[in-house]
């Protein structure tokens, strides 16, 4: 451990997506030496501009190091002692990419994540690994504990293969939770949103403020019926930090999210209302939107009692606020829902404390 004083020193994966930014300032904000793992497949490195510009300690020396490279690349060029924490949030995202590229998320998240967790296992250094609401799958109750039996649909459906790839994270961190006495928590998100998260993966919030912003019709999938529970970043990562620097809560699940349901139809009408702006909504079928024989769940809600009674969990951030500050920097930044690799020159932006690997800032997956 290089920890000296209260300084520490943290690895997190996927620390340029839109969670992993958010983190990545609030622990820059703790005095922390941060070391970022990415390979811009999502994420961007704009999302840590704001990071960059609080990130230098009174000796002028940066605290934190972007890597543009896989998880699996990365690791064998490093060294577990150097970290004190380690956030894995690495992974393929998204309904859309996962539904199209079915290949690249069940080899991105299995095969990162066992690169990650037996890193962190040569090392014991606490991991905090992110999982998903949807490793519940398709169960009808509600709301969704920890400890519930899952559900999938039949493996022709490539649309559980992300919640599986995803459970087998989890039994895989519980493994070397319970072998190598690793100390690592597990995390479920349910639906997180906020600045810098982006519409083209299937994320619904953006892609409504967006649409909404551009006078477009808003595209509800299904009657609109369907609710869920939208818990915004800034409020989430806080939870996050506490789970890890408690030191407590090892070997153990939890939900993460709010548990205010909204269906999808009423939030599109929200987003019209907040933004005061005029659009229709337009239903599309989910076969449209998806494939033949796509399953959705009427309800997504987490039971929240095992996070409050952990670290007193207890969002503040109103949805009405979130969609205004999601506006807010889809009017600054209109390019903010294309990815880096999308977009030419992004490897020779890099700032100077990031290292673009030749070779790897595409990344394989
Ligand atoms: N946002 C949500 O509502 C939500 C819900 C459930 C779970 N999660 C989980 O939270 C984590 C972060 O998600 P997010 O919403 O910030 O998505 P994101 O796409 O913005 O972040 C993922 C990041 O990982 C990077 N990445 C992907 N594959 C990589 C690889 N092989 N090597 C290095 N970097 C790689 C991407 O470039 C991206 O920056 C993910 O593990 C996701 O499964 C998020």
């Amino acid at each position: 451990m290089t920890s000296v004083g209260r300084q520490r020193a943290i690895l997190v994966t996927g620390g340029a997506g839109f969670i992993g930014s958010h983190l990545v300032e609030s622990l820059l904000a703790r005095g922390d030496h941060v070391t970022v793992i990415d390979n811009l497949s999502t994420g961007r490195l704009s999302n840590l501009d704001a990071a960059h510009a609080t990130e230098r300690s009174s000796d002028g020396k940066p605290r934190l190091r972007v890597i543009v490279r896989t998880v699996s690349d990365a690791l064998p060029t490093m060294d577990p002692r150097e970290f004190d924490e380690i956030y894995h949030l690495a992974a393929a995202v998204g309904v859309r990419l996962v539904i199209e590229e079915p290949i690249r998320t069940i080899e991105t998240n299995v095969h990162e994540s066992s690169a990650i967790l037996r890193f962190a296992a040569e090392g014991r250094v606490p991991l905090l690994l992110a999982s998903t609401s949807e490793v519940y799958g398709k169960s009808a109750k509600t709301p969704f504990s920890e400890d519930d039996d899952v559900t999938y649909g039949p493996t022709t459906l490539s649309r559980w293969s992300y919640a599986c790839s995803k459970a087998i994270d989890e039994y895989l961190a519980l493994a070397y939770h319970a072998q190598h006495r690793l100390p690592v928590t597990i995390v479920r998100f349910f639906n997180t949103v906020g600045p810098r998260q982006v519409g083209r993966y299937g994320m619904v919030l953006p892609r409504f403020v967006k649409a909404a912003l551009r006078g477009e019709p808003l595209e509800v999938h299904g009657d609109g019926s369907q609710s869920r529970c939208f818990c915004d970043v800034r409020d989430t990562v806080p939870a996050l930090i506490r789970l890890v620097a408690d030191g407590q809560h090892a070997g153990r699940v939890f939900n993460i999210g709010r548990d205010t349901p909204i269906s999808i139809r009423s939030l599109a009408e929200t987003v019209l209302k907040t933004l005061g702006r005029e659009a229709p909504l337009r239903f599309v079928p989910y076969e449209e939107a998806f494939v033949a024989g796509f399953d959705d769940l009427l309800v997504r809600q987490p039971d929240l009692r095992r996070v409050r009674a952990a670290v007193g969990f207890s969002p503040s951030i109103s949805l009405e606020q979130t969609i205004r500050d999601i506006a807010a920097e889809f009017r600054v930044r209109p390019e903010a829902d294309a990815p880096d690799l999308a977009r030419p020159g992004a490897a020779s932006r890099a700032t100077a404390s990031t290292q673009a690997l030749p070779g790897t800032s595409g990344g394989r997956l």
